[in-house]
């Protein structure tokens, strides 16, 4: 019988409980019931090594090669252009640091472009090219966290060899026109990543529509478990040089004994997201503007930063003049969702993101990111609703 999947909030068979409302999906998503029951004769039964001689091995083996074409199916792409990977932050440094050694000791250049709004994954490991010699233009985006192609073109060089744009971002939302920098970046010679991370829950990720050769998913932000992730590499795409070595799995990209339980979780989700992204989509889009008219209607003050229309269907950021983050995460305690990006919290400067769009510092920190998902009901919007407005209006 299919797992309920959308008149609870997680997808917990215990009965109902005391739990924040958890609006916080671009930092992480609940793993679905069915990829739970999909993995677990991989964390049982079925426990061989991939690389084993011998029947528990072949059984494993043949999970992961399943898994790969239920992830390349998800994408567009063909199973033997899929790396599997430990998480997004490895995908992108095997796809960043990787290529570009490749195409420098090819005599290719030592440019690379991305965005002043990558994932600071991406930011800290140009950080490190750039100590090993390369050099980076990080390409500022419009007011609206858009990127504009003509602004990519102007800061293509001869030497380019790499650029790395987002799909979605991971605190504002935006989309952005991976297709359109594509185009150009081919035009030039130059290998073209994006981090799609945030994308395949409720959008489409397909890498012929948007014509690039390198793109990173992630398990956990597609219901799948963390710790499990996935490179795309196009075929005829210089290889990245591995940077783990050993043991030769994953074609010799990337060596390690395969997270198959993970991996198995990965495809399932992948399969999942084929079929439920468009209705998933649809109803967490009527959320989402449900919530934000809600709050626009009590809040006439609020900003809604970043485009409403190239925009993950779940995600809100939105400032609040009234008060700040930290204040009003105090103050609704029943609420889980997050003061700019999940991914560094602990971190007191204002997001880089939020300044890149023209923020302050005082904006920024009045600031919230609202993530819904699956498992977000019309009730949690309400509730979610009346918290934030008793709470700003205090
Ligand atoms: C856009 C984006 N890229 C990469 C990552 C990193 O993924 P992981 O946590 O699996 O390293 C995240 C996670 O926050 C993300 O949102």
């Amino acid at each position: 019988m299919p797992h309920p999947v959308t008149n609870q909030r997680t997808p917990s068979a215990a009965p109902p409980d005391d739990r924040p409302v958890y609006l916080d999906y671009q930092a992480t998503t609940p793993i679905d019931p069915r990829v739970i029951d999909a993995m677990l004769p991989y964390l049982t039964t079925h426990f061989g090594n991939p690389s084993s001689d011998h029947a528990y091995g072949a059984k494993a083996k043949a999970a992961v090669e399943s898994a790969r074409s239920q992830v390349a199916g998800l994408i567009g792409a063909q199973p033997h252009e899929i790396v599997f990977t430990a998480s997004g932050t490895e995908s992108n440094h095997l796809a960043l640091t990787g290529t570009a050694h490749t195409l420098r000791s090819s005599g290719c250049g030592h440019h690379i472009i991305i965005s002043a709004i990558e994932h600071p994954t991406t930011q800290a490991t140009c950080d490190q090219l750039e100590h090993d010699g390369f050099e980076i233009t990080r390409l500022p985006v419009r007011p609206d966290g858009l990127v504009d192609p003509e602004v990519f073109a102007e800061a293509a060089r001869p030497d380019t060899v790499l650029a790395s744009i987002m799909l979605a971002n991971n605190e504002i939302g935006t989309i952005q026109p991976i297709s359109a920098i594509s185009r150009i970046a081919h035009e030039r010679g130059i290998v073209m990543h994006t981090d799609a991370a945030q994308g395949p829950a409720t959008i489409p990720v397909d890498v012929e529509a948007l014509g690039v050769d390198l793109l990173t998913l992630v398990g956990h932000k597609m219901y799948a478990p963390k710790g499990v992730a996935a490179l795309y590499i196009r075929d005829g795409c210089p290889a990245p040089q591995p940077q783990l070595v050993g043991g030769g799995q994953e074609r010799g990209l990337r060596a390690s004994t395969e997270n198959v339980a993970g991996i198995v979780g990965l495809g399932a989700a992948a399969n999942i997201a084929r079929t439920a992204q468009p209705s998933d989509s649809a109803r967490i889009l009527s959320f989402r503007d449900r919530l934000l008219d809600r709050l626009t209607t009590a809040l006439p003050e609020l900003i809604v930063n970043g485009s409403l229309t190239h925009r993950l269907p779940g995600n809100l950021s939105l400032t609040i003049p009234t008060v700040t983050a930290s204040e009003l995460m105090s103050r609704t305690p029943a609420l889980a969702f997050s003061a700019g990006s999940a991914c560094h919290t602990a971190d007191p400067a204002p997001s880089p993101v939020l300044v890149a769009i023209g923020l302050d510092g005082d904006k920024a920190a009045r600031t919230v990111r609202l993530g819904i998902g699956r498992y977000t009901t019309i009730s949690d919007i309400a509730n979610a609703a009346d918290r934030m407005i008793a709470a700003t209006q205090r």
